[in-house]
């Protein structure tokens, strides 16, 4: 006779915000979360924002444990800030396709190829190339950063293109860009877009930069999700085209009741204008993580020492 063995059943307590706040409380706990996230975990988080907003708070805080709502370089991040601080990720299967599209061997060869070239990597990649780079930087900052760069000095940029390219048309510095690309921001239709902007003309068409140029030509706002955020709050305009991951509008929304945002859609019929990965983590799984302690962002420790220096580099040019 055979017995079927079982998982054990997970019980979640009905309060789950109350039990997640009193997790939060007994470990002395911050939770960072990005606004691709799913509402809840918006919600419950005690700092949204950006890339560069969330590494500003991963550097300040002075709590024992980050619990991160995000993607796994995110949390990375926090890490390399905080070696002494146990730094949580709800799902660690939460990646990213674009630090994935720069493995860090053929970035070696690629680096080889280009001697005398400065480093800048965007934030989304792995600590193994933070660590092979000279600066880091983010969305809301790569301009920036670019433009106190010595003219005479080449630049490689990494890992995405569509930012690299955006850059360049910014600063009119002539980079070497490492071909990587986000599967999120590349999904969008210009077709479906023209279609959109004929059906609401009123809708301004506002665009993070990691998107394709076909795409970019349309909007009349760029910038990093904290960027579009304040833009469409400030805006005199009431309804606006969003060309990013459909996760922010929650937040929009939030900002300025009664506007209208519309995400902008995929080329397919599908839910491709979500991060796969992001959503991977849900409160429920937020709620074991803390509970568990597990599961934990560790690096060696040589690599962390590596990745430091650029992160604290444009930590100071920010
Ligand atoms: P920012 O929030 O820094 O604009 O980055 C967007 C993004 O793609 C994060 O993965
Ligand atoms: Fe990575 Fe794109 Fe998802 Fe951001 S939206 S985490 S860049 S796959």
């Amino acid at each position: 006779m055979f017995t079927t063995a079982t998982a054990p059943k997970t019980t979640f307590p009905a309060d789950l915000f109350g039990a997640i706040a009193d997790l939060k409380r007994d470990m002395n706990a911050v939770i960072l979360a990005h606004y691709y996230q799913e509402a809840d975990i918006q919600d419950i988080a005690d700092y949204l924002g950006d890339s560069l907003g969330l590494s500003q708070q991963a550097a300040q805080t002075d709590a024992d444990v980050i619990v991160f709502a995000g993607v796994h370089f995110m949390a990375e991040t926090a890490k390399i800030l905080n070696p002494n601080k146990l730094v949580l990720l709800p799902d660690l299967d939460a990646g990213c396709s674009l630090a994935d599209s720069c493995p860090p061997d053929q970035f070696a060869d690629f680096k080889r190829q280009h001697p005398d070239h400065l480093v800048i990597s965007y934030i989304n990649c792995t600590a193994d190339i933070k660590a092979m780079s000279d600066i880091i930087c983010t969305s809301s900052n790569a301009v920036k950063i670019v433009q106190q760069i010595p003219q005479d000095q080449p630049i490689i940029f990494a890992p995405d293109r569509n930012l690299g390219r955006y850059v360049i048309e910014q600063t009119g510095r002539d980079m070497v860009l490492w071909q990587g690309s986000c599967q999120v921001h590349e999904t969008f239709s210009e077709k479906k877009l023209i279609d959109l902007m004929i059906q609401y003309p009123n809708a301004e068409v506002i665009a993070h930069p990691e998107c394709e140029p076909p795409l970019l030509k349309h909007a009349s706002y760029i910038a990093s999700t904290t960027g579009l955020l304040n833009y469409s709050k400030t805006s005199d305009r009431t309804s606006f085209i969003v060309l990013t991951e459909s996760g922010i509008i929650h937040q929009m929304e939030k900002l300025s009741p009664g506007k209208q945002f519309i995400p902008a859609p995929p080329i397919a019929n599908c839910a491709c204008n979500e991060c796969p990965y992001m959503r991977l983590n849900t409160l429920e799984k937020l709620y074991l993580a803390m509970l568990n302690k597990t599961p934990e962002i560790t690096m060696d420790e040589a690599t962390r020492v590596a990745a430091l220096k650029p992160m604290q580099r444009m930590l100071a040019m920010s």
